[in-house]
């Protein structure tokens, strides 16, 4: 019993070291994330509340929470240019990544986005539905099986958290998607999922998920 102790607290020692470096180091994220400029679009407290009244309110997500794993393959991929944006395509290409590991831990560790709505309005009732069921009329998959209850994140750490993020932003990405202007999704799985949906299906998603 002693020594099965003695190896376990060992074996912790050993990898704790290792597991830190793979999740980053928020604390030192913070003053990287403060040096590279994020926190000036995404704000300090990653809520992306920056440039209010310069017709930027909701122009840059909320990182606040998010599953690392997304920031980072976030970043990978405006670097690659396999996500088109050229404000961010810039920053990304200007940040090591050894600070891209800490800086997405750091936005990563803070409390998670929400929103201030009701989460009963009633007249969500219809894209509640849609969003916890998809429409099998259509191929659509229901956007909970991936992204979880009210958005708020499912199994799949590569799946984002959509519940309580700016409404502005939820709807460019979703007519990105159906544009083909975004295409980076793992197995086109949102490609296949915003091709399917009206203008208004549109406008209800990012409505309701913003106030989650
Ligand atoms: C000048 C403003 C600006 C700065 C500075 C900036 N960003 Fe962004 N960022 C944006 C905008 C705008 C978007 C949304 C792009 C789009 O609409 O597709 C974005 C998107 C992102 C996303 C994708 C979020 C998601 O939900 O998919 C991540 C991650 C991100 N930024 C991280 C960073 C990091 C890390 C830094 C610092 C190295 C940074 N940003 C600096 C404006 C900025
Ligand atoms: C099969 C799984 C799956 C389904 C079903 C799905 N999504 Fe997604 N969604 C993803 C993944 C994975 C990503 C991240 C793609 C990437 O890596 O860029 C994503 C990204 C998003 C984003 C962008 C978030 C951001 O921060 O930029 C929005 C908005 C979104 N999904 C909304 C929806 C809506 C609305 C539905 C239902 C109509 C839906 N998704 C259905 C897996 C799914």
């Amino acid at each position: 019993m002693h020594f099965f102790h003695v190896s376990l607290l060992l074996c912790a020692a050993i990898l704790s070291p290792l597991l830190a470096f793979a999740q980053g180091d928020a604390r030192a994220g913070f003053v990287k994330s403060d040096d590279e400029r994020c926190q000036e679009c995404h704000g300090p407290d990653g809520n992306g509340d920056m440039g209010d009244g310069v017709g930027n309110v909701g122009k840059f997500p909320k990182l606040a929470g998010q599953r690392i794993e997304y920031l980072l393959k976030q970043l990978r991929d405006f670097r690659s240019g396999a996500r088109d944006n050229d404000q961010m395509a810039v920053m990304a290409k200007s940040v090591a990544e050894s600070d891209l590991l800490d800086i997405a831990a750091y936005f990563s560790s803070l409390p998670v986005m929400h929103g201030d709505g009701d989460h009963k309005d009633a007249r969500q009732q219809k894209i509640r539905t849609l969003y916890a069921q998809g429409d099998p009329s259509r191929n659509l998959l229901p956007c909970q099986s991936c992204h979880g209850e009210a958005g708020k994140g499912g199994a799949d750490p590569n799946v984002p958290i959509i519940g309580g993020q700016h409404i502005r932003y939820l709807q460019k990405q979703l007519l990105e998607w159906r544009a083909a202007a975004r295409k980076n999704s793992p197995g086109d799985v949102m490609s296949q999922a915003a091709a399917a949906l009206t203008d208004e299906e549109i406008s209800a998603f990012s409505d309701y998920l913003s106030r989650q």
